[in-house]
């Protein structure tokens, strides 16, 4: 089987990659735009532009497509643009697993199930052009794509195989290793998955023949503050370092308060583990 990561270069992406490496039967390739990181044999494409996606597709015509591609405040061009281009390629019998997000419920009011309705930021938001173009990408898919998985994530954290962190990891270990306090907000509450089980599922998801949309992440439920305490402890500090952030601290003032996924249908429909917080 063949099967394509478009972004294996990123924190999620690169763990997918090496874990589809790890396994003899699949025949991998990946991309990557800007650093390829420590892989040697990713092709360098940029997925908005028409042409060299069309000539790469063309090339490798994949079986199973992973679409672990991310640009922040340009994920509205990846949509229009990258994932277009993808949609406009695909066969119907190739499958697409596409990472989607927490944030396609802007409504705060979780946890979530796979069959809530999913609602749209207001555009003044500085999150609103990363969360609105996931959620009109999982609405393209479902209308265009039948052998497709969408898999929901909150943050995603911990150590990759290839020793990356993620980003607030990366923040909290500067800050405590400079000895300053620092608070999080405890009415912000998220379904955090450790990396490695993410990409485990994409991996699952390869061959399963499951499709649909599958909330991942830990059974339990938790709030930044308490997931930032763990943290702590695990870097092996006191977890009095963390404090609790007033509800209006900014640049979270306006996020929604409960975006946790129930991942009770991904845990009842295959034998995928994620752990619990630390
Ligand atoms: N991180 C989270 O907490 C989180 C939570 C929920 C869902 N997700 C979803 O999970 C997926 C992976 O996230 P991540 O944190 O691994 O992201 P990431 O580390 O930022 O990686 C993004 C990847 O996209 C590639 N890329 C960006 N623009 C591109 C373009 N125009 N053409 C081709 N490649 C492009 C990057 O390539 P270069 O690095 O080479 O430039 C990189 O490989 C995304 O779909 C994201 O929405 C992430």
């Amino acid at each position: 089987m063949n099967v394509c990561v478009f972004g294996a270069s990123g924190y999620l992406g690169s763990t997918v990659y090496q874990l589809l490496k790890n396994e003899p039967s699949l025949d991998v390739s990946g991309t990557y735009l800007t650093d390829p990181g420590a892989f040697t044999d990713l092709h360098k494409l940029d997925v908005n532009d028409p042409e060299s996606f069309s000539g790469f597709y063309k090339t490798m015509q994949p079986d199973v497509v992973v679409w672990s591609v991310m640009s922040g405040t340009y994920e509205d061009d990846l949509i229009n643009e990258g994932l277009l281009h993808l949609l406009d390629h695909l066969r119907p019998e190739t499958k697409l697993i596409y990472l989607s997000t927490d944030f396609v419920f802007s409504d705060g009011n979780g946890p979530y199930n796979e069959e809530d309705y999913v609602s749209k930021w207001p555009d003044e938001h500085t999150l609103s052009t990363y969360a609105n173009a996931k959620i009109k990408a999982e609405r393209m898919i479902a209308d265009q794509v039948t052998n497709y998985a969408i898999l929901r994530a909150g943050p995603i954290y911990g150590e990759n195989h290839l020793g990356q962190q993620d980003e607030r990891t990366k923040q909290l270990k500067e800050t405590l290793a400079n000895e300053q306090i620092t608070a999080y907000r405890p009415d912000l509450i998220r379904t955090f998955v450790h990396v490695e089980d993410l990409a485990a599922a994409v991996v699952a998801f390869v061959s399963n023949g499951l499709t649909g949309i599958y909330h991942t992440g830990a059974k339990r439920q938790a709030s930044f503050y308490t997931f930032m305490r763990k943290m702590t402890e695990m870097l092996g500090y006191q977890p009095e370092r963390i404090e609790k952030a007033p509800e209006d601290d900014q640049p979270d003032k306006e996020m929604p308060k409960n975006t946790a996924l129930s991942t009770e249908k991904i845990t009842a429909e295959t034998d995928l583990h994620f752990r619990p917080l630390p």
